[in-house]
């Protein structure tokens, strides 16, 4: 029989066209209109290829089924469920995101529900052509971006915002921890990848295990701040694509961004505590193997905090000796 891969590649291209025509058609109105009421154009409905997964709970199944393709490679898709002698859709009643790889062929889908059913997103599970940790959504198309950096955010409707408002640059990593094969993927295409999680605590300890990940894979990371708003999406819709623009050149340096984090742990006010704070600062400037770049460092935690740049320094110099 043909190579399995290329089954489920041609499973996933047919649901996806099968989706897209559901979203066209007389049973899709609701789903358009809640795609509208988010305020998506027909032009990015139609770029990332979203549609519909009708009511009916066996739809997909009887039309690939009608296809030819037997149950023990619709088993491998994802896209059904296996009970007692019956075979129902994964996904039903749903806005459907289909995601690509780079290669723009579909390895998988998230489906959202249109009101505040549990749980809001349903996604494919990992199959032998998804691999979640190898893949971003929408960096099918940020790679082709030519802007300076990648900017990676948390969700679908985050990066589709975003591209409409013209930063194609957005890629997800899909509610998974961002992982170290993500962030070689990106090295591929840019040097510099700006963290635009949501403002919530979640998006906030997301940010601070990505930091290191992305380092580690040689990037330059900053990170966006999107208060008072809780993620682009919300950020484009009330302030639009200048607001956000300045929010990029105003992003902040990963490190500082760290520091900043650190920072909720200590009382600045005790002078007992702001010394624990700037130690702790110090062990990590320490971290720095270039000397300029420690200064630099140096400079501008001695800036942000208004304390002495030379008793930082010291501080700094003194940390090695004091627990090495
Ligand atoms: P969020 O809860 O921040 O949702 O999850 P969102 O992207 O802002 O969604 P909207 O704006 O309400 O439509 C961020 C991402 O985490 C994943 C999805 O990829 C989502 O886009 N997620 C979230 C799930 O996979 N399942 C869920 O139930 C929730
Ligand atoms: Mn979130
Ligand atoms: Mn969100
Ligand atoms: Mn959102
Ligand atoms: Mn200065």
């Amino acid at each position: 029989s043909r190579d399995i891969r290329s089954q489920l590649l041609e499973i996933n291209k047919l649901a996806a066209v099968y989706y897209f025509h559901q979203l066209r058609g007389q049973n899709g109105s609701t789903a358009m209109n809640y795609l509208k009421k988010r305020e998506l154009g027909d032009e990015t409905i139609q770029r990332f290829g979203l549609g519909y997964s009708s009511m009916y709970s066996d739809d997909l199944y009887r039309y690939i089924k009608s296809k030819g393709y037997k149950d023990d490679i619709l088993k491998e898709s994802g896209l059904f469920t296996y009970g007692d002698g019956k075979v129902t859709d994964k996904f039903w009643n749903r806005v459907m995101f289909p995601i690509m790889d780079m290669n723009n062929r579909v390895i998988g889908f998230g489906g959202r529900v249109m009101g505040d059913g549990k749980p809001k997103y349903l996604n494919s599970p990992e199959t032998k052509l998804f691999d979640k940790s190898r893949n971003l959504y929408g960096l099918n198309i940020a790679r082709t971006s030519r802007k300076p950096n990648i900017i990676i955010c948390e969700g679908y409707m985050d990066v589709i915002s975003l591209h409409q408002a013209g930063f194609n640059q957005a890629v997800a990593s899909l509610g998974t921890a961002l992982t170290s094969g993500q962030a070689s993927l990106m090295k591929r295409y840019t040097d510099q990848v700006l963290i635009t999680y949501d403002s919530d605590g979640a998006g906030v300890k997301a940010a601070l295990r990505a930091i290191p990940i992305l380092k580690e894979a040689g990037l330059t990371t900053k990170v966006i701040n999107m208060k008072p708003y809780k993620d682009p999406d919300e950020f484009i819709k009330g302030l639009g694509a200048e607001a956000f623009q300045e929010r990029i050149d105003k992003a902040q340096n990963s490190f500082m961004y760290e520091i900043s984090a650190m920072e909720q742990n200590y009382d600045l006010t005790d002078p007992d505590s702001k010394t624990r704070f700037f130690n702790e600062v110090a062990g990590r400037i320490v971290g720095f193997e270039e000397e300029l770049e420690r200064n630099n460092y140096i400079e501008a935690v001695a800036d942000k905090y208004m304390v002495s740049m030379d008793a930082l320094k010291a501080m700094v110099g003194n940390y090695g000796n004091r627990v090495g």
